[in-house]
């Protein structure tokens, strides 16, 4: 299940008053990314913009680092939209590696535990690996170059894994594919920014 538009916008904004920071906007971009790019793949632009959006819910509980996507997680489930809980999750780890996640481990033993859990056994889908492609799009001020949001984050965290650089040209090899378009085209729309 999953939210409606209109519900997942109010979830965002309740988010980003409880923490405000530059997740909110990069949460936003990430979404219309991804609403474009389902819709040119023929998939549902409703689920996609609504798991864009919420994809880093979890940051609404203050700043974590690896501890935002449990928090996100725990969240949606909470809520009973297990598709957004998905995107929460997985839009972390590209290769499906827990170590593949870029940036400080703090969970707690028992949300370690979650974590394992809820990762065991998952098989990727193609919304999966849309957001996760949306993620590596979006940054908050809109639609970045893929490779420089990829340096970007290694400049800021000091490594990005060869692998998970690999994974997200894949996913952008493998969209642009379906859609016939190259993914700039499509999730800028002929505007200059999102
Ligand atoms: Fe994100």
């Amino acid at each position: 299940m999953v939210p409606s538009r209109e519900e997942a916008e109010r979830l965002l904004c309740e988010g980003e008053a409880l923490h405000p920071g530059p997740w909110g906007n990069h949460s936003r971009v990430a979404a219309r990314c991804a609403e474009r790019i389902a819709r040119a793949c023929g998939e549902s632009a409703d689920t996609a913009y609504v798991c864009g959006l919420l994809h880093d819910i979890g940051r609404r509980f203050g700043t974590r680092h690896l501890g935002h996507v449990v928090d996100g997680y725990r969240y949606m489930l909470s809520l009973g939209y297990d598709e957004v809980a998905r995107a929460c999750l997985t839009h972390s780890f590209t290769t499906m590696h827990l170590s593949d996640y870029v940036g400080k481990n703090d969970l707690t033993p028992q949300e370690q535990e979650i974590l394992e859990e809820a990762m065991q056994g998952l098989e990727l889908t193609d919304m999966d690996r849309l957001i996760q492609l949306c993620d590596c799009l979006a940054g908050a001020d809109g639609v970045m170059d893929m490779e420089a949001r990829m340096a970007d984050v290694e400049r800021r965290y000091g490594y990005y894994p060869e692998e998970k650089r690999e994974v997200n040209r894949r996913n952008r090899a493998y969209f642009e594919k379906r859609m016939g378009r190259d993914v700039y085209e499509v999730v800028c729309g002929g505007e200059d920014t999102l």
